[in-house]
């Protein structure tokens, strides 16, 4: 017990928050740090300033065994922990869609001067292949104990929502380092993880940044794929839904992400793949990536699409018209708004001249203060009433589960967009609606 690591975890965003409370849940000391003292203060009183299914309890939890702490204080978290895991933002940088790296960077500069013996310092965040050597010598460089300060690259793969169950059931863990001593470390931490056979990597640095963005590229391009034979199905009068299920069926594609809709939104795909590619562009091997310019591309045109059909629906202009945008969050589970494809169709439809209404269960506070030029209201049939055409673009359970019969007594109109193919046609055109859906007839 007293031999108990103690590790720090610095930036307590999405990824820093649920690693700290995983961490500690896994018996280690551990203490979180954060430059933002009004989230140091929240987290202190055991509120999660997000929401992530699971989190607030193991965060209440760990604060009372005492195994927690918060803190802005860099000297504080270097006298306190031999391993430092970075976990701060790489938000993108602006129109050239590279990464912004000015948090890691000086999360390594307000901690490199405090480091008087050996320590290792871990990144989780997501970085253009090639940072972490950069950031490595500039620790070294500015530690008092030298090349004893030493420098590894950890991915994560966290899914907003199963934050809690993918930290602490990863479905493989990478490390990038040459260093006996680094590895040393993040395997203790990761003990066990790997003793219930959890498949434990170690690699360059480089490969070690690469896997996560080609991981989100890959995750991106699939969705994209599936979108693009959505394209095409509609036009050619094919079903994407029974063509997608009929390819998930063959184990080399597989099921998972082949969904079609709206695309993908949210704080990491659209912004590695941008990221990606901007790094490709740096390194001279821009063609190497021009497909996932593609790939965007399909991605943004289903937002568009989604907006034409509903525009077919109502008679072809949306000025004067009321319509109902169900969902705001970029997925369900989620209160994440970031570049969130319901938003972004919902205000461009109120450009156009409509009166549009958003629900969502959960991101409707930081919607409200994201898109004031929107009209929120607190319920499903709320934001139903008078519509004369309603658009599912999250699909919350709650949506999937909507009862048409009580949704056609509020509405003007009975016609309804499915962006995420998450209705039954049959049983919605049943009760007299209008459905219509991307990628199917
Ligand atoms: C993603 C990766 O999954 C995760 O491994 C990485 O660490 C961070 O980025 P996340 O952003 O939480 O996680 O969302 P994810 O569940 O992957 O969904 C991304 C987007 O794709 C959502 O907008 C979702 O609606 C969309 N999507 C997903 C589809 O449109 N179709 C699908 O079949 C699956």
């Amino acid at each position: 017990e007293a031999e108990r690591m103690r590790v720090s975890v610095i930036g307590t965003g999405y990824l820093g928050a649920t690693t700290a409370a995983c961490l500690a849940e896994m018996g280690y000391e551990v203490m979180g740090l954060d430059v933002d003292e009004a989230k140091i203060d929240l987290l202190r009183s055991g509120k999660v300033p997000f929401y992530e299914p699971g989190l607030a309890d193991l965060l209440t939890e760990n604060l009372r065994t005492g195994r927690l702490h918060f803190t802005t204080d860099f000297p504080e978290v270097a006298a306190f922990a031999d391993l430092h895991l970075i976990c701060v933002g790489t938000p993108q940088r602006d129109e050239s869609g590279a990464a912004d790296l000015k948090y890691v960077n000086s999360a390594i500069d307000n901690l490199a001067p405090h480091l008087t013996r050996p320590t290792v310092v871990v990144g989780r965040s997501t970085v253009p292949v090639g940072t972490a050597a950069t950031l490595a010598a500039r620790l070294c460089a500015l530690a008092p104990v030298g090349e004893e300060a030493e420098l590894g690259w950890s991915p994560e793969f966290l899914r907003e929502g199963f934050g809690v169950e993918d930290t602490l059931r990863p479905n493989r863990i990478v490390l990038g380092t040459d260093s006996p001593r680094v590895e040393k470390a993040v395997r203790a931490l990761w003990q066990q993880q790997v003793d219930e056979g959890i498949p434990f990597l170690v690699t360059d640095l480089q490969t070690a940044e690469l896997v996560k963005v080609s991981a989100n590229a890959f995750l991106a391009t699939k969705i994209s794929f599936i979108n693009a034979m959505a394209e095409v199905s509609e036009v050619a009068g094919a079903d994407v839904i029974q063509l997608a299920e009929a390819l998930s069926y063959d184990d080399r594609i597989g099921g998972k992400f082949l969904g079609p809709g709206l695309g993908f939104g949210g704080g990491c795909l659209p912004k590695d793949i941008r990221a990606f590619m901007a790094r490709a562009d740096e390194l001279g091997v821009e063609p190497a990536l021009s497909f996932l310019r593609e790939v965007d591309a399909i991605n943004q045109r289903r937002r568009a699409r989604t907006i034409d059909i509903a525009r077919q629906l109502i008679g072809g202009n949306f000025a004067g018209c009321t319509v109902t945008v169900l969902g705001a969050a970029f997925k369900p589970n989620s209160d994440d708004i970031r570049d969130s494809p319901a938003l972004d169709v919902a205000s461009t439809i109120a450009s156009l001249g409509a009166h549009v209404t958003v629900y969502d269960p959960q991101a409707l506070e930081r919607a409200r203060e994201a898109h004031p030029e929107l009209n929120y209201a607190d319920s499903m049939l709320d934001a139903a009433r008078d519509a004369d055409v309603v658009l599912l673009l999250t699909e919350w359970a709650e949506f999937r589960e909507a009862n048409p019969e009580e949704l056609a007594a509020v509405v003007a109109q009975k016609r309804i967009v499915d962006g995420r193919n998450a209705l039954d046609p049959i049983y919605w055109r049943a009760s007299g609606w209008t459905y219509r859906a991307l990628g199917r007839q």
